[in-house]
């Protein structure tokens, strides 16, 4: 979604404020626009695109005396991306930026246009500025101003505030969406995302619910939404990442895959550090929450609903224990029947994503055994308010589609299910050797990454194509959906998942030379036969088929297909953890063939931090 970075310092800040608009651009990149105070004034300055169009208008400027300032990067949702809508808005004498949507801005509009205030732009955030700015007219301080504006905006909204006629200071407020503070020296700074000035400070002070913050040189002053004064705790992390290096690499999607066999071991030895078994990771607070447990009910969106998908059947199949998935924009709207032994699993990348969150917090009046998340970033609102997570270590994801993340959140959830197996004697666990069952899948995913010579070689086929289908059955299904929304995603070709039985009951009409099939071979000799027979009927239909394939699997398979051949692996169960990879490669490959803006696909941003 939308990135907002500033700072207050002695020194001037410009430089600060586009680096990071760089460092946050894969959040949103529509619009981007500066604020700072430079002799009692505030210079404004916005471009449509990207945020070098914006530090090319920058440089025309003399902005050497500014050193207070804040800055976004726009991934439009209340009127279109234009220089008009684009952040930060202005009234009076004060400069907002803002990331969320205030659900009741029409109606705020219409009053504060009765009060005079004339609007340039579509925004919810043009208003909040209005609303600010009339607040201030009869509060104390900008502070009582901040509190009547969350007291008033309903939504998610995190906002950042300078007054060129409080010139030293910078104010925030935040309720819903992230917004952390880094402790510099002589110096403070603000952002959405930590890891923007991860190079900058080991210092975050993350702000809670409601929480208004006055922000100076030195001191950071925290009220609650009630007006009184808090501390909030420092926490100490390095978040070192080099966002601006690619590598060798022509994007950061190709990377974050190659990173894979890394961070899928790193994440194995967070749980499992080495020569420790997983009935060690099991700490006394998830024996008392696994000793409860006989449901599961998991929420989650885009990717990770996948990787929920893909845990629900691990959960049924290795620990036997019942498992519903729901999609967060559902379940926080549906009414839900909670049986009190039943655990509460969210899955995120980012742990910021606003669905995943009211869901969360809907869940925690139910009556559930515990929630749980498995979450990718430490200090995120997800993790900070769940009653115990796992950690994925998947590193910073930069690229808008999802791969590493997605990855490393399998392997966590793998870890966890086999936790709760064994904790509860699970016989389908027999004979299952767990630690054994992790102990090369670095090294299978490194091979399955060599699958890129033949992907390359059948990207061409899709370059021109409209459709393309993904079959997979049972734990293989919701690969081909994560396969069909990578494709969607960066290559803008429409695709559709289907487990392959379901193939005749409708889809199978679609299907000419037109339609390109993917298919996943499951190592199921029952299931193997059964999807043999239903890719019978594609083949017999002109369709064309691309089958991925186990290598072991490889020579008892004659259909008419491209054969993409994955490493030979040792449990059926981590047959989503190879399959997945060539997917990845070929949604990477087709779009690349496409000419497409792989890294930052059109209407996508990363973590949505909107409902
Ligand atoms: C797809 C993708 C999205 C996210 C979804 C949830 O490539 O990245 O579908 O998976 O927006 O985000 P998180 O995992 O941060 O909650």
């Amino acid at each position: 979604m939308c990135g907002i970075v500033g700072k207050v310092s002695t020194k001037p800040c410009v430089e600060f404020l586009i680096n990071g608009l760089k460092r946050l651009e894969y959040r949103g990149y529509d619009s981007a626009g500066i604020a700072v105070i430079q002799n009692n004034e505030i210079t404004r300055i916005r471009s449509l695109g990207k945020v070098a169009n914006l530090e090319a208008e920058v440089a025309a400027f003399d902005l050497e005396k500014a050193s207070v300032g804040i800055a976004h990067t726009r991934w439009a949702t209340h009127g279109e991306p234009s220089v008009e809508n684009a952040h930060p808005h202005k009234s009076g004498n004060i400069a907002i930026v803002h990331n969320g949507i205030i659900e009741n801005y029409l109606e705020l509009r219409k009053e504060l246009e009765k009060e005079g205030y004339n609007f340039e732009s579509t925004t919810d955030t043009e208003v909040a500025v209005h609303f600010i700015h009339h607040a201030l007219k009869t509060s104390k301080s900008p502070v009582e101003a901040l509190l009547k504006a969350s007291r008033t905006f309903h939504g998610a909204y995190a906002i950042a505030m300078i007054d060129s006629q409080i010139a030293d200071k910078m104010y925030v407020i935040r309720s819903g969406s992230p917004l952390v503070i880094g402790v510099g020296e002589n110096e403070n700074y603000i952002s959405s995302d930590s890891l923007s000035l991860g190079h900058l400070t080991e210092e975050f002070i993350y702000l809670e619910e409601g929480d208004v913050a006055e922000i100076t040189l030195n001191t950071i002053t925290v009220y609650n939404n009630e007006g009184d004064l808090v501390k909030r705790e420092i926490q100490h992390e390095n978040l070192q990442v080099d966002h601006a290096d690619k590598g060798d690499f022509d994007h950061y999607m190709l990377k974050e895959i190659y990173e894979q066999p890394h961070v899928v071991q790193t994440t194995i030895e967070r749980l499992m550090p080495q020569g420790s078994t997983l009935a060690q990771a099991v700490s006394r607070q998830h024996a008392a929450i696994f000793s409860k447990t006989k449901r599961v009910q998991i929420v989650a969106c885009g990717s990770s609903y996948h990787v929920g998908l893909v845990a629900a059947e691990w959960f049924e199949q290795i620990a036997g224990i019942a498992t519903k998935v729901d999609i967060a924009s559902e379940y926080r709207y549906r009414r839900q029947m909670v049986d009190n032994d039943t655990l509460f699993l969210t899955i995120s990348q980012s742990g910021e994503t606003a669905d995943t969150l009211a869901a969360l917090r809907k869940a925690q009046t139910l009556g559930y055994v515990a929630t749980m998340a498995v979450c990718n970033v430490a200090h995120s609102s997800l993790v900070r308010e769940s009653d115990v997570s796992f950690l994925t270590a998947a590193g910073a994801e930069v690229s808008v589609a999802s791969t590493k993340a997605f990855t490393t959140q399998m392997v966590t959830l793998l870890q966890l299910v086999l936790a709760l197996a064994m904790h509860r004697g699970a016989p389908e666990l027999k004979g299952v050797d767990t630690e054994l069952l992790f102990a090369d899948l670095s090294e299978h995913i490194e091979l399955a990454l060599k699958t890129a010579e033949q992907i390359k070689n059948i990207a061409g086929d899709f370059k021109d194509k409209n459709h393309a289908l993904f079959l997979g059955r049972g734990e293989l299904f919701p690969i081909a959906m994560e396969g069909a929304l990578k494709l969607k995603e960066i290559s803008y070709i429409h695709a559709e998942a289907y487990p392959a039985g379901e193939l005749k009951h409708g889809p199978l009409a679609l299907v000419d030379e037109n339609m390109p099939v993917i298919t996943m071979i499951n190592h199921d000799e029952l299931l193997m036969e059964k999807l043999i027979s239903n890719l019978n009927e594609v083949i017999t239909r002109g369709g064309k088929l691309y089958a991925i394939i186990d290598e072991a699997l490889a020579p008892k398979f004659n259909l008419p297909a491209k054969k993409i051949i994955v490493p030979a692996i040792k449990h059926e169960h981590l047959a989503p953890l190879t399959y997945n990879i060539p997917l990845q490669l070929l949604s990477y490959y087709v779009a690349l063939e496409k000419g497409e803006n792989i890294d930052q696909p059109r209407n996508l941003a990363k973590s949505v931090t909107v409902e």
